[in-house]
């Protein structure tokens, strides 16, 4: 019992949240901490989703085109996830928000099919918030 305990107090520590970005637009992040996010994306068909990295200090992405991850299943032109980071300098404050873009094109073309608008929200309590 007390092993289980600690082990999950270990993961919490290491981990940052994952969001998913299928279901939800608002993003809630501590100062000094970073979040993750995942959206389904199919690169087989040539399009994929890139971060409109925020002008604004103190929020930073640092890989703008995300990682993709394979969805688990054999089946040839699956959609996957793209993973994105987020990292909330200890420059960030309580009370401060920030607005992402995220774009879903083909490199070869001007216009997006898809984009996305996330409300990013700079909290002590991030952790204890349920979305
Ligand atoms: C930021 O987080 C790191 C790792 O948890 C910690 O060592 C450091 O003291 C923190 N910095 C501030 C300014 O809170």
């Amino acid at each position: 019992m007390v092993t289980k305990f600690l082990y999950l107090s270990f993961v919490t520590a290491v981990f940052s949240k994952l969001y998913d970005l299928d279901t939800i637009s608002s993003i809630f992040i501590s100062p000094n901490s970073s979040a993750k996010m995942q959206i389904t994306s199919n690169p087989t068909t040539g399009y994929s989703w890139r971060l409109i990295p925020p002008d604004s200090f103190p929020i930073k992405c640092p890989n703008p085109s995300g990682t993709f991850i394979a969805a688990n299943t054999l089946a040839l032109g699956a959609p996957g996830k793209q993973i994105f980071e987020l990292i909330c300098t200890t420059e960030c404050h309580e009370g401060d928000t920030e607005t992402l873009t995220l774009i879903y094109s083909r490199p070869w073309e001007k216009e997006p099919v898809q984009f996305k608008t996330i409300t990013v929200t700079v909290t002590f309590d991030a952790d204890q918030i349920n979305n």
